[in-house]
Formats: C-alpha cells, structure tokens, sequence
C-alpha cells in the first residue's frame, strides 16, 4: 500500500523538476514543439512521422500554472496555446483531441472565456469530418481503411462538441466511432489491437493490425492505456455502460500482465524485448485509473484502480524514471518509447509521457 502522504510530497518534488525542465526547453528553443528526445536531448532532426504531440508542451505549462499561480506559466501556457490555435482546422491527423484538450480546455476552464471554447468546440467539428460512414469510424492519419485505437483519447473533442452545441450528428459520430472501436479492436481478455482496417466498398471489418506493437494480434501497451483512459471519459460523457465495462476490461488487463511496479514493456506479447520498460504507457495508465477510479460504481474496484495509480506514480518517481539525478537528460520521464519499428524515441522522454505524468501528479496534487 503506498503512503499518500509521502507520495504527495513526491508529486510536489515532481513539479518542482518538471518546472526546471520546461524553463530550460522554452528559453534554449523558443517556439520549438519536441516530440521525442534523442540520448536525452529534445532538439534533432530525428523523422517526426506524424504531428501530433503540439498541444503537450503548452498542456504541461497549463498545469505548472495551476500548481504555482505564477504569472511567468500563465504567460508561456497562452502563448503556446495560441501557437496550436490553428490546429483547429486541421483535418491531415486523427489528434485534434490532444493539441485542444490539453491546452485551450484548460485555459478556457480556467477563465471562462467563450472565444476559447469556440476553438475547442471548432477542433471537435474538424475531427468529426474524419468519419467513414461506410465502416462507422473516424480514420486515423494513415489512410481512409484505417482506424487506430489512439483515437479513443481524442474522440471526447467531439463528444464535447456535441454537448456545447447539441448536435445530435456530432453525438451520432462520436457514439459510432466508439462501439466500432469496441467491436472490432477490442478483444475479450480486455486486451487492444493497434489499428483496423476495413473495406472501403462495403465498410466490412478486415482484420486486425499494428504499427507501434509487436504484432496485429499482440497487445501493444501505450495503445491499450488509449483504450483505458478513452474509454473512461467516453462513458463520463455519456453513461452508456458499455464504455464503461470497456474500461475496466483494459484496466484489469493492464493490471494482470504489467510487473508489480506497474510499467509495462512497449508490448506485451513480445518475447525478449530489449527494453523492458513503456513509461509514458504507465504516465497515461496512472491519469485514466484514477479517472476510472471516479467512474466506476464499485468502491473496492475504485479504491483497487486508485492504489494501482499511486503504486505506477511512486515508480515513475523514483531514480530509474524521474531524470532528476541524470545530469544534461531535458526530459522528466525517462525510458520512454515512441516508434520501435522505426527507432524514433526509443528509451527517451516523450511529450506524452511528460505531460501526462504531470496530468496524473497534479491529480494527486488536487489541481487537476
Ligand atoms: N500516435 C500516438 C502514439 O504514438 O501513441
């Protein structure tokens, strides 16, 4: 059982690092968006392979805001912000959810400004354009008979979208999107595929596949903690029960096949893997239990989701993962992973990762 008290005061050192990180990042490169470190560095000309990690970096300085009410944060959080406001137009990626949620949501919550919220709301009409009707699912980046269990954690735009203005069609989408997903890319024993592909004629399912995992029928971890946490805030809002059933499924397999110090490997079906540890799959892990935590209607299972976060939280705070004690690293999480396949980000920080290890401290913080 791990002690609150001490990992609260652990969180606080947490937020205190993460403040030295961020003001060396955004002074060395100012208005440089870094995806993935390369030997601990966050600037390179390493391939990016697709934009969608912009909304992190601004998401990050939100929350160092919102632990310190300094105006220094405020300051850099509006400003990069602002840079990512045009995202709300994008229609080339399948993120709109991660560059508008992390950024104007929680500038807009913080000020009640309306023009903020018409973006965000604006980012969840883009992002409903994505979807196939023939298939019902929004398509990933990589192609129209594509569908990628990442775009559980971006479909709550939408959702939102659909509550703000009360467009039954933007419900109709969202809703869609979500019971495909859970069709056809979620399985039985809880666990997720990658991707899946469909006819374009006929809108029939084809098969199961990946990109970031081991296999198509493996389980690649950073996309099951997707599913977890996608799955949660789809329930949170709508109360349909299924999201919910899909979430906890997700959850208990990540809890049963991931070590005791809950950081699972890049895939859990890959035998020998080299690297051992996906710390940016147990950052996202940690955020969607203790949402999940709030979620479910069973105490034991709540409180069981909850001491399962603070015992990932109390590992990605010790020396192995939290860069404090490794002297030139500009990341906070370490042994990260991006892109095996393509050796982008491997055992690196990563832009996730940082932000939602921060999202899930300041959970345990209060500030989130
Ligand atoms: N493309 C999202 C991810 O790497 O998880």
């Amino acid at each position: 059982m791990i002690d609150l008290d001490a990992l609260t005061q652990k969180c606080a050192t947490v937020m205190e690092f993460a403040g030295k990180q961020l003001r060396h990042l955004i002074e060395t490169h100012p208005d440089y968006f870094p995806m993935y470190t390369v030997n601990g560095k966050w600037k390179h000309e390493g391939a990016a392979w697709t934009n969608w990690c912009e909304g992190f970096l601004g998401g990050q300085l939100w929350l160092l805001y919102k632990h310190t009410g300094d105006a220094y944060w405020r300051e850099k959080a509006e400003h990069y912000s602002r840079l990512v406001e045009h995202r709300k137009d994008d229609c080339n990626v399948h993120d709109l959810g991660f560059v508008l949620w992390s950024t104007y949501k929680r500038w807009y919550d913080l000020s009640g400004d309306a023009a903020l919220n018409e973006v965000v709301i604006h980012g969840g009409k883009t992002m409903s354009l994505r979807f196939k009707e023939k298939g019902q699912y929004l398509r990933s980046f990589v192609a129209d008979e594509s569908l990628f269990i990442d775009i559980m954690m971006n479909v709550g735009i939408i959702f939102y979208a659909a509550q703000q203005t009360g467009d039954e069609n933007l419900l109709r989408i969202a809703n869609q999107h979500c019971l495909t997903t859970r069709k056809y890319i979620t399985r039985g024993d809880g666990s997720t595929a990658h991707e899946g592909i469909f006819d374009l004629e006929t809108g029939e399912f084809l098969r199961q596949t990946t990109h970031q995992g081991w296999r198509g029928d493996s389980s690649w971890a950073r996309g099951l903690t997707w599913a977890l946490y996608g799955f949660g805030t789809a329930y949170r809002f709508t109360q349909d029960a299924r999201y919910l059933q899909t979430a906890e499924d997700c959850a208990n397999f990540y809890i049963e096949r991931t070590p005791a110090d809950g950081v699972p490997p890049n895939d859990w079906d890959e035998p020998n893997s080299p690297y051992p540890h996906e710390s940016s799959a147990a950052a996202i892990a940690a955020s969607g239990l203790l949402q999940l935590a709030q979620l479910t209607g069973d105490v034991a299972r709540g409180r069981a989701y909850r001491q399962y976060a603070y015992q990932i939280l109390d590992t990605l705070t010790g020396p192995d993962f939290l860069a404090v004690d490794t002297p030139g690293w500009e990341g906070i999480l370490k042994q990260g992973m991006y892109h095996q396949r393509l050796g982008l980000g491997v055992n690196e920080s990563v832009m996730w990762g940082d932000h939602f290890f921060l999202e899930a401290v300041s959970k345990v913080l209060g500030h989130e």
